[in-house]
């Protein structure tokens, strides 16, 4: 069994997004591909009272992907084309696989703390689901299995841990997705599978990934392996764990679609001009 070592640790830099929301980005959409079939991490955090209004990200359009929103405090109020709408609440995950198209709003609001804090994750589609029709997997936090062993506490999003499944199922890029919590002096030992892109996003505590100590808040890629191995000292860590098998296709990013041709994009840009961008079948 090969331990996966740290490739790259990316420290993650401001962005402002959507009608003025200030976010963390570690990974962004680039024609280079590099994190496949990965392709944007954005982290919020919004925890003055204070700041002004949360804006939020009024309507807007996908095609191409699935976008992975994952709250741990307050909530966002979300809303589509297709008639969907919810709160998607602490502990919660929407997993949104746009396909063919979506518009939709998703809007923050402080929780009873004041506090907003989550991550959305943009997983690529493989050029044949591209235009699929467009499919939710809403998961309230109390249907997400919790794995427990002597230190280590992780909720299964997505993919197995020992034993325990994760709730979100049939996506093509055969995911893991956990968020894991290892108290200190303890460690823990993942399988993922060969050839899967692996990234870590710690964003509490620190731990000794492999055999670097890393710090949050910073992402983590990984090499090729059969296993990631993590241990912790004097501190706690808390991470969001991803990997995902690559689609090894190219990509043209442009906003808020992805797909595998510039005359796609066109093609899209098109839809949206003419109306045909949402087909309700
Ligand atoms: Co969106």
């Amino acid at each position: 069994m090969q331990t996966r070592k740290i490739s790259q640790i990316i420290e993650p830099q401001y962005a402002m997004e959507g009608a003025g929301v200030l976010l963390q980005r570690s990974i962004a959409p680039r024609a280079t591909n590099e994190f496949d079939p990965f392709l944007l991490f954005d982290h919020f955090a919004f925890n003055n009272p204070k700041e002004g209004p949360i804006l939020g990200f009024p309507t807007h359009p996908h095609r191409g992907i699935e976008t992975v929103t994952y709250i741990l405090d307050g909530s966002v109020n979300h809303r589509d084309s297709l008639g969907n709408s919810g709160l998607i609440g602490p502990g919660d995950v929407q997993w949104m696989t746009s396909g063919r198209g979506i518009l939709h709003e998703e809007m923050p609001r402080r929780g009873p703390s004041g506090n907003i804090y989550g991550f959305q994750l943009w997983v690529n589609l493989p050029s044949h689901l591209k235009m699929s029709k467009p499919r939710y997997q809403e998961v309230k936090a109390s249907t997400i299995p919790v794995y427990e062993k002597d230190g280590l506490k992780i909720r299964v999003v997505a993919g197995v841990v020992d034993n325990v499944s994760g709730p979100v199922t049939e996506i093509a890029a055969s995911p893991l997705y956990l968020d894991v919590q290892l108290d200190p002096n303890h460690e823990w030992i993942q399988p993922v599978k060969r050839g899967h892109t692996t990234l870590a996003y710690v964003f509490e505590g620190e731990g000794v990934f492999s055999d670097e100590t890393v710090s949050a808040v910073r992402m983590l890629k990984f090499e090729d392996g059969d296993q990631i191995h993590i241990k912790t000292e004097n501190n706690p860590v808390r991470f969001m764990l991803i990997a995902g098998a690559p689609f090894k296709e190219p990509i043209a990013p442009y906003g808020p679609f992805v797909m595998n041709t510039m005359q796609e994009i066109q093609q899209t840009l098109q839809d949206l001009r003419n109306g045909t961008f949402i087909q309700n079948d």
